[in-house]
Parts: structure tokens; C-alpha cells; sequence
């Protein structure tokens, strides 16, 4: 592929998106003069482009949307029907210039195995962090001199070297958020609802693997909120609520976490109607039915086949969404919490580590070994006693690890997840640590509850815990 193709693969994308965007905004806008010209002008640009890279198809279809929006600037707004037809329009555009670009696949090609170096850089990097460590307990009994000034340079150079490689994997969430506005537009549409998706944060960038993985879980929340949170026009114009709903997407960091809501301003949870269904679909009694509270309900959520669905729809109904999405932020080292106001809307949070590579946890002992909880699973740590008595349901961490070696536990860590107030009682927790985790083989990774390994500070694995899979 030529430089100047390259380019005007780069341009015609930005061009596509930035067009997609615009007709989305003319949707709720449909007179907003502005908008009109930069529709208009973003499709002459496309047209003016295919055809100067003779992709005579693609510049017939952006004339197209060309003609029809001149017609609206002069009628002083798009009406419906057309942005039906100018979507499809930028669609068309869209399909045959990615048809074009892979005639020459090399340029993912070489984006594949980029990356695949940096991963093994990073590796390479976290084993010398933890090298260092080990270096530096050794020094501790010793009495070289210049010894330990020596080790305190390699660790500032290991760190930053460790941390310039993970930036150096860190991508915008852009990348899959820029997508959304569309999908759930379609998706709305689709149901006879109309939405506007508002996305705050796209310039954060995670590491690139969180980036990847965090679409699907995110795509399946929001689904959710145009299925099940937002009503139809009708019914939110009866409701006093403007009758287009309002999903919001923000993503916020904060230090070595993000914070990744979704908020819809539809209809909310109804508790009573899941009361019902958890009987009907008999994973709860009637007595324990009675009993669910708020926190209870939304705790239902999110177990495996529960849906309010009674049938199976192209979209919901299955059950698989929220506990699939629940079981990845967990798994992920992260928490996902959710909340709802009958009548105004529901709320998704998901708390992440910004990458995989390292990880913020907690050290702590069973019965003489010591494990890694992921930090964000982490609401707080008490002593075992103060736990009874604050009410929460203390679930023993050797008993569930069978742990061999005397136990006594002494301590509790409460978890920050949704439901009933759950702690794990351990022997004894000896603090913070960064860890560089290892995948372990594959034997020992299918053992539920393993999320991977570490090396601590003294040299010696310890098992990071993947505490979702151990809880029901
Ligand atoms: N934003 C929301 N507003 C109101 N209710 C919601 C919202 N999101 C989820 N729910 C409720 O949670 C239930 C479970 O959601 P989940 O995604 O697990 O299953 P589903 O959407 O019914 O089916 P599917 O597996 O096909 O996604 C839904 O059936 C619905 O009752
Ligand atoms: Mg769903």
C-alpha cells in the first residue's frame, strides 16, 4: 500500500466517524443549522476523497448523502426518512473503502506482532521488578558497601522502565466507545425507542488488553438499558419524561483503577416483578421472596439465567448478560455494583484495574500460606469479631480453599460486591502489594478460585485469588 493510500485510509475513517457522529446529533437535532453544514460539508469532503483514490462506488454513494442534505439545508432541516437513507448512505461509503483497505492486510500485521513484542517486553520487565525485590531482601542482612544505593538506582530505573512499557500498551477507550452511539441508535430504533448515547471519557486510556476486553461486558449493559431500562416514547411522554431517552457512558480514572458507568434514565428495576420471577423461575422460595430487599433483588440480577424476559428476543432474555458481565469485571480483578430508582433509571458501575499486568492487592494468610486478593474486590478489613457483630455473613477463606496447615482465624476482609454483606475470615494479613502476576499452567488455572501467581518481595509465590469464582 502506498503512504498516500495509508493516508487516505486514516482520513476517510476520521471522515466516517465524524459523519456518523453528526447524523446522530441531526437525529435529536434534526434543525440545528450548524450540524446541517458539517453533515454536508464531512459528506463532500468523503465524495472529493473516493474519488480522488478513484473509488468511483464510494463516491457515488457520498454523493448521494451530498444531494439529499443540500436538499434539507435548503428546507431548513432533515426530516426522518432521510436520516434513514444518509445513514445507510455512510454506511455503503464506510463498506467499500474498508474494501478497499484490505486488499493490503499488511498494515494489521504488523500492528499484531508490534504488540505481541510489547507483551513480551512487559513480561521481561515485571520479572525484573521482581528480580529487584528479591535482590533487595538479600541486601537487607548484608553489609556491602554502596550495596544498597546500588539496588535503590535499579529499582527506580526497573520501575519506570516496567511502567514506560505499560503506557507504552495503553490505548483510548475511543477505540470501542466510538462505536456505541450507533449500535445503541440501532438497537433503539429497532424496539421503536429513541435514545441518545453520551459517552464522557473516551480520551482514557487502560491498557490495551482492559480496552479490548471491556466491550463485550459494556455492549451487554448497554443493551440492557435500551431492552429493559428504556421505555418507549409514549410511555416516558405519560411519565412527565422527555419522550427520548438518555443513556450516559463515563469512564473516569483514578490512579490505578477506572470507574466505567452506565446510566440510563428509564423505567428502573422493578423489585416486584423480580420477586416474582425469582419464584416463577424457582431460585427462590416464597418466604425468601418476601424477605428480598432493593439490594437483594439486584443481587438476582446478576445470577446465571435470571431475566425478567419471559421469552427470548434477538436481544434479551437468556439470562447471560449480567452474570457473564459480572463474572469478567471479577475475574478481571475488578467490582461491578448496581443501582436503581423505580421510575428514573438504573445505574451499572464496574471498577477496573487500568491493566492486567500489575496488580493493587492484599496480602493475606490461611492457614500459614499466603494469598493475593485483588485490592478492588476489597470494601475493608476488621477484626473478625467486629465483622460478627456488624452482621456480615463471615465465609470461612481456608474452608473454602481447604486450605491445609492449622488455621486461626483472627481477622476479616469485607467485599466490596453486590448482595448480602459478605466477609472472609483469615488467619492474618500482612498488607498491601504490587504484584506482577503470572499466568499459571493451565492445570492449575481451571482449579476454581486461581486467578494466577505472584512473586512477593521475599522471593516466594503466592496464588492470586480470583474470589468471584470461589463465592456463589
Ligand atoms: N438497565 C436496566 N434497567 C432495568 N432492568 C434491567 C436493566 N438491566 C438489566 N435489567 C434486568 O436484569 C435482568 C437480567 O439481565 P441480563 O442481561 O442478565 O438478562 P437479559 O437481558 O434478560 O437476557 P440476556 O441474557 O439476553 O441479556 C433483565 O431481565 C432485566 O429485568
Ligand atoms: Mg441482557
Amino acid at each position: 500500500m502506498t503512504d498516500g493510500f495509508a493516508i487516505f485510509l486514516d482520513e476517510a475513517r476520521d471522515a466516517l466517524a465524524a459523519l456518523e457522529r453528526t447524523l446522530l446529533a441531526l437525529e435529536s437535532r434534526p434543525g440545528d443549522r450548524r450540524v446541517l453544514d458539517e453533515a454536508f460539508r464531512l459528506a463532500h469532503t468523503l465524495k472529493g476523497m473516493a474519488a480522488t483514490f478513484g473509488l468511483a462506488a464510494a463516491a457515488e454513494a457520498a454523493h448521494a448523502a451530498e444531494s439529499v442534505l443540500a436538499t434539507a439545508r435548503t428546507r431548513g432541516k432533515a426530516e426522518p426518512g432521510e436520516l434513514q437513507t444518509l445513514l445507510a448512505a455512510r454506511d455503503r461509503v464506510e463498506a467499500l473503502v474498508q474494501d478497499a483497505g484490505s486488499v493490503d492486510p499488511a498494515r494489521g500485521t504488523t500492528v499484531r506482532v508490534d504488540t505481541v513484542r510489547l507483551d513480551a517486553i512487559v513480561d521481561a520487565l515485571g520479572e525484573l521488578v521482581v528480580a529487584k525485590s528479591r535482590l533487595e531482601e538479600i541486601a537487607r542482612d548484608a553489609t556491602v558497601p554502596g550495596l544498597q544505593e546500588a539496588i535503590d538506582r535499579l529499582d527506580r530505573l526497573a520501575k519506570d522502565l516496567h511502567g514506560a512499557a505499560l503506557k507504552a500498551r495503553m490505548l483510548p477507550l475511543s477505540i470501542i466507545t466510538d462505536r456505541f452511539p450507533r449500535m445503541v441508535r440501532d438497537l433503539a430504533r429497532a424496539q421503536g425507542k429513541d435514545v441518545d448515547l453520551l459517552v464522557a471519557g473516551r480520551e482514557v486510556e487502560l491498557d490495551r488488553a482492559v480496552v479490548e476486553q471491556l466491550a463485550d461486558p459494556l455492549l451487554h449493559v448497554l443493551r440492557n438499558a435500551v431492552d429493559h431500562g428504556l421505555e418507549a416514547p409514549e410511555e416516558r411522554r405519560a411519565a412527565g419524561k422527555p419522550p427520548r431517552g438518555l443513556v450516559r457512558v463515563s469512564v473516569l480514572r483514578e490512579h490505578a483503577r477506572v470507574l466505567v458507568e452506565v446510566v440510563d434514565d428509564g423505567r428502573g428495576v422493578d423489585v416486584e416483578k423480580v420477586r416474582a420471577r425469582g419464584v416463577a423461575l424457582g431460585m427462590l422460595g416464597a418466604g425468601d421472596a418476601a424477605r428480598l430487599d432493593e439490594g437483594g433483588a439486584l443481587a438476582l440480577l446478576c445470577r446465571p439465567g435470571f431475566s425478567t424476559r419471559e421469552s427470548v428476543t434477538a436481544t434479551s432474555g437468556r439470562g447471560v448478560g449480567l452474570d457473564a458481565v459480572k463474572a469478567w469485571v471479577e475475574g478481571a480483578g475488578g467490582s461491578l455494583r448496581l443501582s436503581t430508582r423505580p421510575g428514573h433509571g438504573t445505574t451499572v458501575r464496574m471498577r477496573l484495574p487500568v491493566t492486567f499486568a500489575l496488580l493493587h492487592g492484599l496480602v493475606v494468610v490461611v492457614g500459614g500460606e499466603r494469598y493475593v486478593l485483588p485490592l478492588d474486590i476489597v470494601a475493608t478489613t476488621l477484626d473478625l469479631a467486629a465483622a460478627r457483630e456488624a452482621g456480615f455473613a463471615i465465609t470461612d477463606l481456608g474452608e473454602l480453599l481447604a486450605a491445609p496447615g492449622a488455621r486461626r482465624p483472627r481477622f476479616a476482609v469485607a467485599l466490596e460486591r453486590q448482595g448480602p454483606r459478605v466477609a472472609l475470615a483469615v488467619d492474618d494479613i500482612t498488607g498491601n502489594a504490587e504484584c506482577v502476576v503470572k499466568r499459571v499452567h493451565r492445570r492449575v488455572a481451571e482449579v476454581p478460585g486461581v486467578a494466577g501467581a505472584t512473586v512477593l518481595g521475599d522471593g516466594r509465590v503466592a496464588v492470586v485469588l480470583d474470589v468471584a469464582a470461589l463465592l456463589p
